[in-house]
């Protein structure tokens, strides 16, 4: 800070944590004349950052009760266009991590995982705190994170590496802090929400709406993270890290795409008034319900119509949070782009800003619960198996008696005229719920039956 409302290097005086300086008071705000602010990547989102700090300066030194200096821009290369029109060309850098040694807050938009992760460590070693939106490094290294933040005494911000402009993870940090969160549905992917609602839209096959998605710039040239879950799957980690305050990282999530998702699936979904939707499902299994644990999972389900998920269109994202005294919650907007991405990124920087001048901390991690990551065969849901079969007697009796046979219950059962030639039929099944273990060995062993001729497609059925 350009007048010092606290020492140099790593102590902050209102973190009776960090024993460099265990008994300093708050200084008074009014000391505070600037906040020193870094931005490292000068992308889209960077960008974006850069002009809502210069256009909005005004406004954000009333708010935070200091001004924002922006002190520097790591680049890529020195010789990139600039994202605002007389921008001082000297405040770029190439040396991202050098730059986060001298900032009080270091904005971090670099992604994914190096050097972002030894410029978040350098900037907590110099005292800075750090607002960032890599889902993908909090997912795989938040622990070595979390404690570096702790042990410096700095804020580790991070609202916007879930969900872009959508205010739910300080929601789930802080106004849900009194509550016990049991459940979280998110659409979280807005490339995948887009292409599944183009298939349902246009009755598109997955590579042409992926097409579609890539000329909007919704997908990437390479939309493998997007498609195969993988973006997805960083963000659950993050949800049920938060929710259930138990350190969950990306390897203890289950993960499917919708590479398998068919134009057919689409259709016989609506025909049964349900919408295929990619969700993160983060869950707590409680201790009545034993083994007690959380599961989280990443995969396509059928989504009833009449679900507030189901009319969640295009790139847009929600999440639906189910907590036990505030019942059901929905959060909505728009999950990526660098405007919206900006708002939260800046939304979190005002919010440190504010702690720096003050001398205070908001909430650390908070992984007191330690429950253990339970694999996604307990997981309970239920499956529509659309199958095609031998139009002969016992075909049903069969049917249900492998069902049964392991210990699953049918809700229902639709037959209708095959569309695949003389003397088979359409059999579509709808299990009440089971555990996704016993659910997998009733397909497993549907496909081995003599008058089965091919499971067309076996998806869960979520959110009923
Ligand atoms: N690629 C992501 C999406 C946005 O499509 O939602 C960044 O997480």
């Amino acid at each position: 800070m350009s007048q010092a409302a606290r020492p140099a290097g790593p102590a902050n005086p209102a973190n009776p944590a960090n024993p460099a300086n265990p008994a300093s008071p708050a200084k008074s705000a009014d000391l505070v004349d600037a906040v020193k602010v870094a931005v490292l990547g000068c992308g889209t989102v960077g960008g974006e950052v850069v002009r809502l700090l210069t256009n909005s300066a005004s406004d954000l030194r009333s708010r935070v009760g200091a001004r924002l200096e922006l002190v520097g821009v790591a680049v890529k290369d020195l010789d990139e266009p600039l994202p605002l029109d007389g921008l001082d060309r000297s405040l770029l850098t190439e040396d991202a991590v050098g730059l986060a040694g001298r900032a009080d807050v270091v904005v971090e938009l670099m992604g994914p995982i190096e050097p972002a992760r030894s410029a978040i460590l350098a900037a907590f070693a110099a005292g800075a705190s750090v607002v960032t939106a890599n889902k993908a490094l909090l997912a795989s290294h938040g622990p070595e994170l979390y404690e570096a933040a702790r042990a410096a005494g700095v804020d580790l911000y991070f609202e916007a590496a879930v969900g872009g402009a959508i205010p739910i993870l300080r929601p789930i940090r802080e106004s849900l802090a009194g509550d016990t969160v049991t459940r979280i549905l998110g659409i979280v992917n807005g490339t995948t929400n887009y292409v599944l609602d183009r298939m349902t839209g246009e009755g598109l096959e997955l590579a042409d709406a992926v097409r579609q998605a890539q000329e909007l710039g919704y997908a990437e040239a390479d939309p493998t993270a997007d498609v195969d879950g993988y973006d997805a799957a960083s963000k659950a980690a993050i949800l049920a890290s938060l929710a259930f305050h138990t350190r969950i990282s990306a390897d203890d999530v289950y993960r499917e795409g919708i590479g398998q998702v068919t134009a057919d699936d689409v259709a016989a979904a609506a025909a049964t008034d349900h919408v295929i939707k990619l969700l993160a499902i983060v869950e707590r299994r409680g201790a009545g319900s034993p083994p007690e644990g959380v599961i989280a999972r990443v995969h396509p389900a059928l989504v009833p119509k009449s679900h507030p998920l189901a009319s969640v269109r295009g790139a847009f994202n929600a999440i639906y949070v189910e907590a036990a005294a505030a019942g059901e919650l929905m959060f909505y907007g728009r999950g990526a782009g660098g405007r919206p991405t900006a708002s939260a990124v800046v939304g979190d920087l005002v919010t440190v800003a504010r702690h720096k001048v003050s001398g205070t901390l908001g909430p650390g991690e908070s992984a007191y619960l330690g429950l253990p990551a339970l694999p996604v065969s307990q997981a309970l849901t239920r499956f529509q198996i659309r199958l095609v079969v031998k139009d002969q007697p016992g075909v049903l009796a069969a049917v249900s008696r492998v069902i049964a046979g392991e210990g699953v219950s049918i809700e229902a059962v639709r037959q209708t005229p095959g569309a695949h030639g003389r003397g088979l039929a359409d059999l579509t099944v709808v299990t009440h719920q089971a555990t996704e273990g016993a659910l997998q060995k009733t397909v497993a062993a549907l496909a081995g039956l003599e008058v089965v001729a091919e499971v067309a497609g076996a998806l869960r059925v979520e959110g009923e």
